[in-house]
């Protein structure tokens, strides 16, 4: 597992490097490029450039790009390399489109803030803001290198990185795809503004300029909204990106393996919305990633589509249980099945290996208590409870550490008839414990203040769903006469 995960691991900083050498690739050709566009005649100043004054110009551009991965490794303690290609790719895009830009309408139509908006979508707002913030300093440091340092190289990027935060502050994880992009284009306005603003403050603003100025800074939202719609698609799928778009269309219960299971297995689909509710509520308490343990456990038990009929929650109280005529062997590798099944399934699916990979770990190498003591029963000698249990691996995050707890308490729960605080807290107590006690939790940095944060939050969560409810009196009612006659 852990040679894997190196694999994969050095395959993704050779991206992140072929990545970097790309974006800088295109920054310097963008460098020398202008230069010899402009040559003898540029109006910004024509001066010869050493080979050192390149490299200083490299090394700011390396600075900044380094502090970017420092504000990526305070906010996120996995998947930091996924996270960086992802980001530097945006950048190098968004360097590209507005060179292109700069090409056929001008400095203002710059999309400047798309990076920054791929950063609020896929990462987190101060992600957003810092990379805002770099690619105007970039593009700054890069024109005033090639052009000298005048007004013109200056307020359409501070315009761009102004909006682009104010962009970044706006748009909610909440909403949709569509939603986003009108969110995005709604900030013609802004633009507008800030470039009346900073034209105003920099003394760049000429009546023969104003109008096609204002016209460019209107375009760079819309250039900003489109290019990102029509982008985070082949993100999505180039770097396996979990959106929040993409968690909330795949919990979708009305298409795909979800409505197959509602259909198939209706127990199970139950008990994965059950599980789904409490698992959010949990990650909502330790500030994990709601969306993903929600989608996660709504995916967890879908391998139990390969045989509904073999799993408690599918059959009615007065069915037979299959396992009562099979060796608990059989009944064993069955159960087990539905774990490599589910993986199987939604590898089929292309569902991200997040989800993936919380499927996998759900019940870790938790022995199966029940077909083990059968299987004692049947034998005098030694059973060896490695065969009765599942094959891991253990949960290595939190999400599927909760969903572990979760899956056991919500079933455990739905079994006592005294649901009281009380109980429901020992039930809850003793599961979280025995995990414990089989290091399930040892590949994973949950903590103990993190399971007790786990423990009050599900003994609340389930006092609220088998809260007392008033008993009616059993009246019979009947019809009033007068309602009688007027039927007659
Ligand atoms: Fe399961
Ligand atoms: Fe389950």
């Amino acid at each position: 597992m852990n040679t894997n995960n190196k694999k994969r691991i050095s395959t993704k900083k050779l991206f992140t490097l072929i990545g970097l050498a790309v974006g800088f690739g295109v920054l310097i050709f963008k460098v020398l490029a202008t230069e010899s566009f402009m040559g003898s005649n540029s109006i910004y100043g024509d001066y010869q450039k050493d080979w050192w004054q390149y490299l200083l110009l490299f090394m700011m551009i390396i600075f900044i790009l380094a502090v970017s991965n420092a504000v990526l490794k305070i906010d996120r303690k996995d998947n930091v390399i996924k996270s960086q290609i992802m980001l530097y790719s945006s950048m190098f895009l968004t360097v590209v489109m507005c060179f292109v830009t700069d090409l056929y309408f001008g400095e203002y139509a710059r999309p400047l803030a798309l990076a920054g908006i791929f950063a609020a979508v896929t990462l987190n707002k101060r992600a957003a803001i810092y990379t805002n913030v770099a690619l105007a300093m970039i593009f700054i440091l890069v024109e005033t290198f090639a052009k000298g340092f005048s007004q013109i190289t200056v307020v359409p990027s501070l315009c761009g990185m102004f909006a682009g935060v104010i962009m970044s502050m706006l748009i909610s994880s909440d909403d949709t795809r569509l939603k986003t992009v009108f969110t995005i284009v709604a900030m013609i306005p802004v633009y507008v503004i800030l470039t009346v603003i900073f034209g105003a403050i920099f003394n760049t603003l000429n009546w023969d300029m104003l109008v096609s100025s204002l016209l460019q800074s209107a375009l760079s939202p819309v250039l900003a909204g489109f290019l990102f719609l029509g982008l985070l698609p082949l993100f999505e799928a180039m770097f396996k990106l979990v959106t929040p778009y993409y968690l909330s269309e795949l919990i979708d219960i009305n298409k795909g393996i979800l409505f197959k299971l509602s259909v198939e297995a209706p127990g199970t689909f139950n008990h994965s919305l059950a599980v789904a509710n409490l698992t959010g509520a949990c990650a909502l308490a330790l500030g994990e990633d709601v969306r993903l343990a929600r989608a996660t456990s709504y995916y967890h038990d879908v391998g139990k589509l390969s045989d509904p009929s073999v799993f408690k929650e599918n059959l009615i109280s007065d069915e037979q249980n299959p396992h009562d005529k099979l060796t608990p062997e059989l009944s064993v590798n069955l159960i087990k099945r539905h774990v490599t099944y589910g993986v199987e399934l939604l590898r089929k699916h292309g569902l991200p290996e997040e989800i993936i990979k919380g499927v996998m770990e759900h019940h870790g190498t938790l022995p199966m208590k029940f077909f083990y003591h059968k299987a004692t029963k049947f034998t005098d000698g030694y059973v060896d409870i490695a065969e009765y249990s599942y094959e891991g691996p253990r949960p290595t995050s939190k999400v599927t550490a909760i969903i572990m707890i979760v899956d056991a308490a919500e079933a455990a729960v739905r079994t006592i008839h005294d649901r009281t605080r009380v109980k429901i807290d020992e039930v809850i107590k003793s599961i979280i414990e025995e995990r414990m006690e089989l290091e399930q939790f040892d590949d994973c940095d949950i903590t103990f203040r993190d399971l007790q944060i786990i423990r009050r939050t599900l003994v609340d969560n389930f006092a609220g769903i088998y809260h007392e409810r008033i008993e009616y009196p059993k009246l019979k009612l009947v019809r009033r006469q007068n309602d009688q006659s007027e039927e007659k």
